[in-house]
């Protein structure tokens, strides 16, 4: 089995990130995290990053004159790294077209909505204001347009009478968990893949 290694992109919490890192152990994984990269210096996905041993960046955008060079920088701190995989897991920043283009393929991303409902941001309010019976999770290809990439993997829940929004973050990060590992498992077993911006999955 070849060495797969990913590079994980965090701006806060990480509970993601802990997935990805429990379920290798757990399940005996072949993908490595090779390094975790925030934006913010006090994400707590650090920490868990920290406390498994696997090294970690932080890159300000206060250090940088746009996001042009922001991305640049963030392109030569990811190629150290070598990964194959890009994974985006809670990374609150919007990245930079030529930044997407470089990486088309190869870097994802999960999203708490059933797109291409809600892309963006309070997608769990919406779901509740609309009244919505289905909500869910999608993992996809980053591409320029905004939470817009091809669609990789997505799972539903029914939306219960009494939920809250903090009911189904609670509910939706329990499926992210579960199958953003399982996803990134396939890419390093070589079953997904991009091909003319179609998902093929083996
Ligand atoms: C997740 O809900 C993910 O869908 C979204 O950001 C959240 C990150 O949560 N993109 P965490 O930092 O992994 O706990």
């Amino acid at each position: 089995m070849e060495h797969y290694p990913i590079a994980v992109l965090i701006s806060g919490n990480g509970s993601n990130l802990q997935a990805i890192i429990d379920e290798k152990l757990k399940q005996n994984f072949h993908y490595e995290v090779s390094v975790v990269i925030s934006n913010n210096e006090d994400a707590y996905g650090l920490v868990r990053a920290n406390d498994a041993g696997i090294p970690t960046e932080v890159l300000l955008a206060k250090d940088y004159l746009d996001r042009q060079s922001y991305d640049h920088a963030l392109a030569i701190l990811i190629e150290k790294y070598s990964p194959k995989l890009i994974v985006l897991a809670g990374f609150m920043r919007i990245l930079s077209e030529d930044f997407v283009n470089t990486y088309y393929g190869k870097i994802i991303n999960i999203h708490p909505s059933l797109l291409p409902k809600y892309r963006g941001l309070q997608t769990h309010q919406q779901v509740l204001q609309n009244k919505d019976i289905d909500h869910g999770v999608t993992i996809h290809f980053v591409s320029p347009e905004l939470d817009g990439g091809p669609i990789i993997v997505q799972s539903k829940l029914k939306v219960n009478p009494d939920d809250t929004v903090d009911s189904l973050i609670s509910r939706i990060h329990d499926i992210e968990h579960q199958i953003y590992p399982q996803t990134i498992e396939d890419f390093a077993l070589g079953k997904i893949r991009l091909e003319n911006d179609k998902v093929i999955q083996q």
